[in-house]
């Protein structure tokens, strides 16, 4: 019925008009679903986002929750955020907009924000029973929409574009790519698609600030490791990989 260019992902769609967070639903669906079930949302009304933060999701994005089973050890699932970031960066340079992704899965437009990523996942032992990869994209609402605190720093692809954008059409181009870098990332070594990431990220060679809930990290970004670490040249010339963070460029 969605006219799907897929084969895995949204084989089985959960949509609804409105839910708390697409994420919540997919995780406790997500033991007894097969891989590529997607759930979807019109409206989130406790919309998630990374490191406890509120994630606004009001009529016009795209919030959906994508649940994967790609049989990974625990450590290797933040690569996933890397390749639905990377998805997303590629089906948006596809309209022609310059689409960039800040570490470790904002994905920007001039500066501004147009995509978050939350990775959830659960693991037995060492190995992950599933993924799940809620994806939040800023297409058509009115910033207007948005509380105001929220608002600095994002920005719709409809303001970008000065177009409404065909959310049914954007849908079937993402699950599409987000499939293609999936088989890859199953198929070929990690190190390809971090290649890819390297070259649409605007962190790598920047000033940063990074901020974990025990400390701050200062540095020069100068890379990311297999994990999807970002690796951080202090002042002392020591590096540190940060795995988890909120990361703030610094006025160059
Ligand atoms: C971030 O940038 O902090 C991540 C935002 C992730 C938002 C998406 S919207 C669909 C899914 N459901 C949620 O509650 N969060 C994610």
């Amino acid at each position: 019925q969605m006219g799907l260019k897929t084969t895995l992902l949204g084989k089985e769609i959960h949509y609804f008009e409105e839910v708390t967070s697409t994420n919540s639903i997919a995780k406790e669906i997500a033991a007894s679903e097969e891989e590529g079930t997607l759930v979807i949302a019109e409206v989130q009304k406790g919309g998630r986002g990374r490191l406890g933060r509120e994630w606004i999701s009001p009529h016009g994005g795209i919030w959906m929750s994508v649940i994967l089973k790609p049989g990974i050890p625990l450590r290797h699932a933040s690569r996933l955020t890397l390749v639905a970031g990377l998805a997303v960066a590629n089906v948006i340079r596809n309209m022609d907009l310059d689409a960039r992704i800040k570490w470790p899965n904002d994905v920007r437009i001039n500066g501004k924000k147009v995509c978050g990523i939350l990775t959830e996942a659960k693991a037995e032992v060492d190995k992950v029973d599933y993924v799940v990869l809620g994806i939040g994209i800023n297409v058509n609402m009115d910033l207007k929409d948005i509380p105001e605190s929220f608002r600095a720093g994002s920005t719709t692809l409809k303001a970008e574009l000065g177009r409404h954008i065909k959310r049914v059409s954007f849908l079937q181009d993402f699950l599409f790519e987000l499939e293609q870098q999936y088989i890859l990332f199953k198929t070929q070594p990690f190190s390809h698609i971090l290649n890819d990431w390297l070259a649409l990220s605007d962190t790598i060679g920047r000033e940063v600030k990074v901020t974990t809930p025990s400390r701050i990290i200062e540095g020069k970004a100068v890379g990311v490791t297999p994990d999807g670490a970002l690796v951080i040249k202090k002042a002392d010339d020591t590096k540190e990989e940060i795995i988890a963070g909120r990361c703030i460029y610094a006025r160059s």
